[in-house]
């Protein structure tokens, strides 16, 4: 093992629906981590466009054909061979049980055989690490918020190992209401760029109305039954406006959460991660929400955004320093309590 000066990671993320492996070095200098991304291979299984959704079985079985060839993939762009890994790091939960397995046998196998540490990460870390890769002056303490077909949480981040979650979704998570409106409109899966880009040529002609959720609180089952409603009651429906105005009112709705952690909490930075993060209308709102109303945003670059591996390789290096490696015996998790550390 070379000396914890600069480490080298492999980071498998195997959690939904996509196959990703990412090679990410790590510099520790004044207790501050710099990360170089070496490579960041993410393979989306598109078989699942079809069906409305991912099919676990199916997906497991997809990634048990990619997993390999990903991670050679990865290899090769980083100009690494296996031998120049310090560990391996891989997405222990939370997700589908059959997708992590195999994400986590394949890394405690190669682990075991290289004589290397093992490190498993919650997914959730991995997306507040997707901020700390793009965003190498963002420093604690800020806020985040992970926003995907699988989460929408808000969280207050004190340090790379210390994070309190403030809120979450009672329903249906943020992309996951962007799917199943996109379906209704007859958008394929996943159905969140779909929206983004039929909202571009609507205008907010209809008052959807925004969830009504205490405190941090979140919900979107409500708002998806009011467009189903609505579409109902249309002979003739315009689409385009249906976009502009769901994707609006979701929008305003994070903002309105942002807000009042940014008040209460009085911290100006906001990190914004996940895969509905890519969406460029949330991203040119909140800059100029922000300018109006003080406040720092920082979103991921586009690939860093959506689910891969690079992300959980850094957070796998942050683990590691922290308590070192997870024992062989570490489970998948389908869905997990936070706690006020995510590991
Ligand atoms: O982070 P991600 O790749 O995977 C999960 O962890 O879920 O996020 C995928 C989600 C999907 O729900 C997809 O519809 C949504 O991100 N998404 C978008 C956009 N692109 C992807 N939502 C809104 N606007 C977009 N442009
Ligand atoms: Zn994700």
């Amino acid at each position: 093992m070379k000396s914890h000066k600069e480490l080298t990671f492999l980071g498998i993320e195997t959690s939904c629906d996509e196959t990703a492996a990412g090679i990410v070095s790590c510099k520790k200098d004044n207790g501050r981590l710099s990360f170089k991304v070496l490579a960041n291979i993410v393979s989306s299984q598109h078989i699942h466009s079809h069906t409305g959704g991912v099919i676990p079985e199916q997906a497991s079985r997809a990634h048990i054909q990619l997993i390999v060839p990903i991670v050679k993939t990865a290899l090769a762009v980083a100009n690494k061979t296996y031998q120049d890994l310090d560990g391996i790091a891989v997405t222990y939960a939370p997700g589908l049980v059959g997708s992590l397995l195999v994400g986590l046998s394949f890394a405690k196998a190669l682990a075991l055989s290289l004589k290397i540490p093992f490190v498993g990460v919650n997914h959730l870390k991995g997306h507040i690490f997707s901020l700390f890769i793009s965003y190498p002056e963002l420093q604690p303490p800020f806020l985040a918020l992970i926003i995907s077909g699988g989460h929408t949480e808000l969280l207050l981040i004190n340090s790379y190992n210390q994070q309190k979650i403030l809120g979450t979704t009672f329903d249906d998570a943020c992309g996951e209401a962007f799917d199943k409106v996109a379906r209704m409109l007859g958008l394929p899966y996943p159905g969140g760029s779909f929206i983004e880009k039929l909202a571009q040529k609507g205008k907010r002609t209809i008052m959807f109305p925004m969830p009504n959720m205490p405190a941090y609180d979140f919900s979107f089952s409500g708002l998806k039954t009011a467009v189903l409603y609505y579409l109902k009651s249309q002979t003739n429906p315009n689409k385009e406006d249906i976009a502009c105005s769901f994707q609006e009112v979701v929008f305003d709705f994070l903002l309105k959460k942002i807000q009042l952690a940014v008040a209460e909490y009085q911290i100006n930075k906001v990190g914004i991660s996940g895969g509905v993060a890519i969406n460029r209308y949330l991203r040119e709102k909140c800059y100029e929400y922000g300018k109006i109303h003080n406040i720092d945003f920082y979103f991921p670059d586009l690939s860093m955004s959506t689910d891969n591996g690079a992300m959980i390789a850094a957070a796998g290096i942050a683990n590691y320093l922290e308590r070192g490696p997870s024992p062989l015996a570490l489970a998948p998790i389908a869905n997990i309590r936070y706690a006020s550390t995510i590991n």
